[in-house]
């Protein structure tokens, strides 16, 4: 039995930072519910492949070197170009055509390595992720980052999003964010928030502008106390668990001190919401049908714009409604308030 209704779905995913693999270097990845490897060629191009040589086996990211713009197995020397196909085999004349490996289209854009992930190899890139323009121009201090590993389903985190009555629950927070828009469009997903902030000289408005594209990247856009940048990955390590990045970027205050302060406080505050909203995620069942109030946010319109990265379908013919967690032994005693107490994934 699936944990989940829904397969992983395909898109544009974080798998590393670009300076994680330097020119010349392998580093063995999992995401996809894969081995991969990513590597970088003399010419800086970063590639990320299949990670096992089609010869015996061998996996590339261990052991794998860079040969000008191919990569050498560590096993027995073949040789494969950035298409993945076999170009040298050390000790004979001839190449094997049959021994090709898989590769998977990257880009690296505001400050990400992305993959382009679908389960049909054929499928390539079916959308762009823009490059953000504050982070050209010197103003934006950053990033911090943090980065957490959840087991849940990518669509369970991204639900967050849409979900305001929670945050006063889970989050303890005064207020709760207000959704005002929530526009659809092809791959993107564009929401507008309104969250009020007590100050000191009275409450303030303060927005929040969220761009989905697919359900790999979103640039958030926090404005009103201080202007702050986040731009944020969940990539699926497989169907029931994810891998989270945020990378903040802070608009400059005037003085570098002021702005770090302020940029560690919105992070430190972003990064308690999420590790009390881990065991919730963890912790809950999947409803496909779920009793909503008439004041909650836009679930079935989420839900309706994730389904078009399931490639593979949904759980058709499953006449189940609700898809529990498995029994995690380990996990009995965990509540929100304790897993904020000891986080258990570090931020970076
Ligand atoms: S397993 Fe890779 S060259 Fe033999
Ligand atoms: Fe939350």
């Amino acid at each position: 039995m699936s944990r989940y209704p829904f397969p992983i779905p395909f898109g544009w995913f974080q798998v590393c930072e670009p300076d994680e693999v330097a020119t010349g270097a392998t580093k063995a990845l999992f995401y996809f519910d894969r081995h991969l490897v990513a590597w970088r060629d003399e010419e800086a191009h970063l590639h990320v492949m299949d990670a096992f040589c089609p010869h015996l086996g061998a996996h590339l990211g261990h052991g794998g070197t860079v040969e000008g713009c191919e990569i050498q197995c560590p096993f027995h020397g073949w040789r494969f170009d950035d298409e993945g196909t076999n170009v040298d085999i050390p000790y004979s004349t001839r190449t094997n055509k049959r021994a090709k490996i898989r590769t998977y289209p990257t880009l690296e854009v505001n400050g990400k390595a992305l993959v382009w992930f679908h389960p049909d190899p054929e499928v390539g890139p079916q959308w762009d992720i823009p490059a953000l323009p504050e982070l050209e121009g010197g103003e934006f201090h950053g990033p911090i980052r943090t980065r957490h590993t959840v087991m849940a389903h990518a669509q369970e985190l991204g639900e967050n999003a849409v979900d305001s009555a929670h945050f006063r629950y889970v989050h303890n927070t005064a207020e709760v964010p207000e959704i005002t828009d929530y526009v659809t469009e092809g791959p993107v997903a564009d929401m507008r928030s309104i969250q009020r902030f007590p100050t000191p000289r009275g409450v303030v408005d303060g927005k929040i502008e969220s761009l989905g594209y697919g359900p790999g990247v979103s640039i958030v856009r926090f404005s009103g106390i201080v202007d702050t940048l986040l731009v944020s990955s969940t990539t699926p390590i497989d169907a029931e668990s994810s891998e989270t990045r945020f990378d903040f970027y802070t608009r400059s205050l005037g003085d570098a001190e002021t702005t770090s302060n302020v940029a560690q406080a919105f992070v430190a505050e972003v990064d308690r919401q999420f590790l009390e909203d881990m065991p919730v995620w963890e912790h809950k069942a999947h409803l496909t049908r779920p009793a909503l109030a008439d004041t909650d946010g836009p679930f079935m319109a989420f839900r309706k714009w994730y389904q078009q990265f399931y490639a593979e379908g949904t759980a058709e013919g499953d006449e189940r409604t609700l898809f529990p967690p498995p029994y995690w032994p380990e996990k009995m005693d965990e509540t929100p308030a304790k897993a904020t107490a000891s986080a258990r994934h570090g931020g970076s």
